[in-house]
C-alpha cells in the first residue's frame, strides 16, 4: 500500500521544495504508523512499524532521479541501485559496447516460438564454398562454409540470430582453429576459416542455441537477474541469522530494511536484507544461496533441450573436409603464416597438439618443473578471479615440487591461497573476486574487489598479475559486467602507470558443457557477450589477452567449465612465454 502510493506520485510532488518534501515525509510517516497499527491489529507478521518508515526515504529520493531520465534498462528499476547511474562518458561506452554485442531480436515477437518453427540442427546443412580463382586450397587461403538453417519441418529459416560456433581441425595432426561465423540475418550463415597447416582439415559447425532458444535467454537476462541468489550469515554471541543478498534487491522485495555493503572505493553495490535481531556489521560471510527454479514455461523449455537444440552438430550436404597444399614458396617467405588482414585472423591455433599464438611472443614450452622454477625465480605471481584462474594456481602448485602451499586454513574452493618457494624467491597467490562470487561461504574479511587489490600492489618487473572474471556474472545484465571491468581497468591503468614493467594477463571466457539447466544460468551465449565486451575494453591497454574462448573452441576435447589439464598447460606455457621471453625478443 505504502509503496503503491509512493510510486503513484507525480514527479513534481517529489522534486519540489524541501518544505513540502518534509511535509510529505511527515504525512507518510504518520500514514505508515497507522498502517502498521492496522497490520498489527490484523496480526500480520514480518513487517515492523520501524521498517515501513525506514524504507520510505531512499525510495523517494531514487525515484526523483528516475523521473528525469527515461527509459532505463530494466536493471536500473531496482531502486536500491539508483546510485549506479553511469556518468555521460560511461553511458557512452556502455552504449557502444552493448551495440557491439547486440543480438538480432526474433521477428516472432516476445512470445516463445513454437518448437516446430524453430531452428533444427538436424534439418540444417552446410557446404564448403569452392575457391574463386585457383583450384586447390593452399596454406594462407581462407576456407568458407555456407550454412543454411532449417526448422523442424524442414523449411529454410528466413531470419538470423542462431548461435553457431565453427571449428576447423585435423585430429591426425593435432591441429585445430576457431572459425568465425557471420550471420546474414536471413537464415544463412558464413563460416570463415584460415588455412594454417598442410594436410587434411575438417569443418565442424555446431548450433549452440537456436535463435528461438537465445530469445528465451534474452528474456531471462532482462527479467530474472535474481535467478542465482546469495546469502550471508550474521552472528553475534549465540545469536545467528541468515538473510538473502544480491547486487540490487528489487523494489517490492525490501519490505524489510537493508544492509548496504556498497564498496566505498569502487562504488560496487551489494545489499543484504537486514537480519531481524542483529546489526549489519555482524555479517560473517558471503555465499551462493542457490538457483531459482521454474524460470521458464513448458513451451520455452522445448527450445532448450539437450541433444535436440543445445550444442548439436550440423551436417554437411557434401564433403566436410579438404586437403591443404603448402603455400606458394615465395608467398610463405614474404608473409608470415597469418592470413592477410582483410581475412579473419584468429588469436592462435593448435598444431601438433600445442597452442601457437599469433600474439607476438614465440611460444616456449615449459614441460618440466625446473624450467618453470627458472622462469619464475624472483617473481610474485598474483591470480585474481573465479575458479578458472584458480586452475593456474593449482597447476603450478601441483607441477613444481619446490613450490609449497602455505596453509592459510582457507576454504577449499574460495581461498585465498598462497604458495612459496623460498629458495627461489617465488610467491604465488590466488584470491577470488568479490560479490557476486558464487562460492560457498567466503569470510566477509576475505571478500575483496579485484580493483582494490590492484590498488594495493606496488607492481614492477617482478610482478605478474592474472585476472579471470566472467562466469559468475552470467545472470546479471551485461552493464553490471561492464561496470565491474571498468573498475578493474581503471586500477590496471593506475598500476601500469606507476609500474610499467608489471606483466598483466587477462583471461577471457571459455565454452562449457551445456544442458538445459546449465544454459539457464551459464549458457555460452551469456559468456560470449562478456567475452566480446572484455576484448574491446582491454584492447590497447598493454596487457596480454589470453584467448580461452578460442583455445577451448579450437581444441578437440569436449567443452568444460574448467578446461582440461592439456589446455591449462597450453595457457601456462603462453603466460610463462610472456614472463620469460626468449633473449632475442627481450632486446
Ligand atoms: C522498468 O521500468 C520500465 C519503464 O518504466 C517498465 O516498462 C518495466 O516494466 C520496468 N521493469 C521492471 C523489471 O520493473
Ligand atoms: C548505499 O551506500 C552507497 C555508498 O555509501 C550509497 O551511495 C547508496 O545510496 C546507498 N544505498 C541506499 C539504498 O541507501
Ligand atoms: C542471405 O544473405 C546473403 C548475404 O547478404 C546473400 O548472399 C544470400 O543470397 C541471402 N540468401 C537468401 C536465401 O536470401
Ligand atoms: C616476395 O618478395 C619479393 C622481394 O621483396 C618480391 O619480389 C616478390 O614479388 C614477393 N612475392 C610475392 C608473392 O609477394
Ligand atoms: C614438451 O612436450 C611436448 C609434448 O610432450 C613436446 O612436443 C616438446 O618437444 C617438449 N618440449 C621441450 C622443450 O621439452
Amino acid at each position: 500500500m505504502l509503496t503503491a502510493d509512493n510510486h503513484g506520485k507525480p514527479n513534481g510532488v517529489i522534486t519540489c521544495q524541501h518544505l513540502s518534501k518534509y511535509a510529505l515525509i511527515f504525512l507518510l510517516l504518520v500514514l505508515s504508523v497507522l498502517i502498521c497499527l492496522l497490520i498489527n491489529m490484523l496480526n500480520l507478521e514480518n513487517l515492523s512499524c520501524h521498517t515501513a518508515s525506514m524504507l520510505f526515504q531512499p525510495q523517494s529520493s531514487s525515484h526523483t532521479a528516475f523521473a528525469q531520465k527515461a527509459p532505463l534498462p530494466p536493471y536500473y528499476n531496482y531502486t536500491v541501485c539508483s546510485h549506479l547511474e553511469p556518468t555521460p562518458e560511461e553511458a557512452l561506452e556502455d552504449r557502444y559496447l552493448l551495440n557491439s554485442i547486440a543480438w538480432p531480436k526474433a521477428p516472432t515477437g516476445p512470445a516463445p516460438a513454437p518448437l516446430i518453427q524453430s531452428s533444427d540442427p538436424v534439418h540444417s546443412l552446410f557446404n564448403l564454398l569452392p575457391l574463386k580463382i585457383q583450384r586447390e586450397w593452399r596454406v594462407g587461403d581462407q576456407l568458407e562454409a555456407l550454412v543454411q538453417m532449417h526448422d523442424f519441418q524442414g523449411r529454410p529459416k528466413r531470419y538470423g540470430g542462431d548461435f553457431l560456433v565453427a571449428r576447423l581441425h585435423s585430429p591426425e595432426l593435432g591441429a585445430g582453429v576457431a572459425g568465425r561465423v557471420v550471420d546474414h540475418l536471413n537464415g544463412s550463415y558464413l563460416a570463415l576459416f584460415p588455412l594454417l597447416w598442410q594436410g587434411t582439415a575438417q569443418v565442424v559447425i555446431t548450433m549452440v542455441h537456436s535463435s528461438e532458444g537465445v530469445a528465451v535467454l534474452q528474456r531471462l537476462q532482462e527479467q530474472r537477474s535474481d535467478r542465482v541468489f546469495f546469502k550471508s550469515l550474521f552472528r553475534s554471541g549465540k545469536r545467528s541469522e541468515t538473510t538473502l543478498c544480491n547486487m540490487c534487491l528489487p523494489p517490492n522485495q525490501p519490505k524489510q530494511p537493508l544492509c548496504n555493503y556498497t564498496d566505498l572505493h569502487t562504488g560496487e553495490p551489494w545489499y543484504c536484507l537486514k537480519p531481524k535481531m542483529l546489526s549489519c556489521d555482524t555479517r560473517i560471510n558471503h555465499a551462493k544461496g542457490g538457483n531459482k527454479k521454474n524460470l521458464i514455461t513448458n513451451k520455452e523449455a522445448l527450445l532448450l533441450q539437450s541433444g535436440v537444440n543445445i550444442k548439436v552438430v550440423i551436417h554437411a550436404s557434401g564433403p566436410d573436409r579438404i586437403n591443404v597444399l603448402p603455400g606458394k614458396k615465395d608467398e610463405i617467405k614474404n608473409r608470415s603464416i597469418i592470413p592477410e588482414p582483410v581475412k579473419y585472423t584468429p588469436s592462435g591455433y593448435y598444431y601438433q597438439g600445442s597452442w601457437r599464438s599469433f600474439a607476438g611472443t614465440t611460444a616456449r614450452k615449459f614441460n618440466d618443473s625446473s624450467s618453470i622454477t627458472q622462469c619464475l625465480t624472483g617473481k610474485v605471481f598474483h591470480m585474481y578471479g573465479d575458479s578458472t584462474v584458480r586452475q593456474w594456481f593449482e597447476y603450478l602448485n601441483a607441477l613444481v615440487p619446490e613450490i609449497k602451499e602455505f596453509n592459510l586454513h582457507s576454504p577449499q574452493r574460495s581461498g585465498p591461497f598462497m604458495a612459496v618457494d623460498s629458495n627461489h624467491n617465488i610467491l604465488l597467490t590466488y584470491r577470488c573476486h568479490g560479490p557476486p562470487i558464487r562460492f560457498g561461504a567466503v569470510s566477509t574479511n576475505e571478500l575483496r574487489y579485484i580493483a582494490n587489490e590492484l590498488d594495493g600492489l606496488p607492481g614492477g618487473a617482478d610482478t605478474v598479475v592474472a585476472i579471470s572474471i566472467w562466469s559468475h556474472f552470467s545472470t546479471f545484465p551485461v552493464e553490471v559486467y561492464i561496470r565491474r571491468m571498468r573498475h578493474i581497468r581503471r586500477a590496471l591503468v593506475r598500476l601500469l602507470d606507476r609500474s610499467p614493467g608489471t606483466l598483466v594477463v587477462i583471461r577471457s571466457a571459455n565454452l562449457q558443457v551445456q544442458n538445459q539447466e546449465v544454459s539457464l544460468y551459464n549458457s555460452d551465449w551469456f559468456s560470449l557477450q562478456r567475452d566480446r565486451v572484455l576484448r574491446t575494453m582491454f584492447m590497447g591497454l598493454g596487457v596480454v589477452f589470453l584467448d580461452a574462448w578460442e583455445m577451448t573452441l579450437a581444441h578437440n576435447l569436449p567443452h568444460q567449465l574448467h578446461p582440461p589439464p592439456a589446455i591449462i598447460k597450453d595457457m601456462m606455457d603462453l603466460i610463462l612465454s610472456h614472463v620469460c621471453p626468449t633473449k632475442k625478443q627481450k632486446s
